[in-house]
């Protein structure tokens, strides 16, 4: 089972093909994810500091391609299948944005041996 080190915050191990912002979360982090796991808010973004992502899924090319201050390493947990041990930068959580009231509706669980996000 891979293990997911939020840098400066906790560890947790994560369930091979399962979404990082749910193994996140599930670890006690209150990441947001505002637009329910869709790549359409990219407030579950985190920066990959160590570990193998994965590929950018379609959806999230296209979302993080109008971000201006896109980097090399950003990418959408919601859009993460995890198979490999990861070290991330969570970007934006609940705590420091108070104003948003919760971190957003739950992302569903994806099937973890399916490489590519389901059909909507
Ligand atoms: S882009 Fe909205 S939750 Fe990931």
């Amino acid at each position: 089972m891979p293990r997911i080190v939020m840098e400066g915050i906790a560890e947790t191990t994560c369930d091979e093909g399962r979404r990082l912002v749910l193994c996140i979360e599930d670890a006690g982090v209150d990441i947001l994810h505002r637009c329910g796991g869709n790549a359409r808010c990219t407030t579950c973004r985190v920066e990959v500091i160590d570990g193998d992502p994965g590929p950018v899924t379609p959806a999230e090319e296209e979302r993080l391609g109008r971000v201006e201050e896109r980097t090399a390493t950003m990418r959408l947990s919601c859009q993460i299948q995890v198979r490999d041990e990861l070290t991330v930068r969570v970007g934006r959580r609940l705590r420091d944005n108070p104003e948003m009231g919760d971190a957003g509706p739950r992302p569903i669980e994806w099937p973890a041996d399916h490489p590519l996000p389901p059909d909507d």
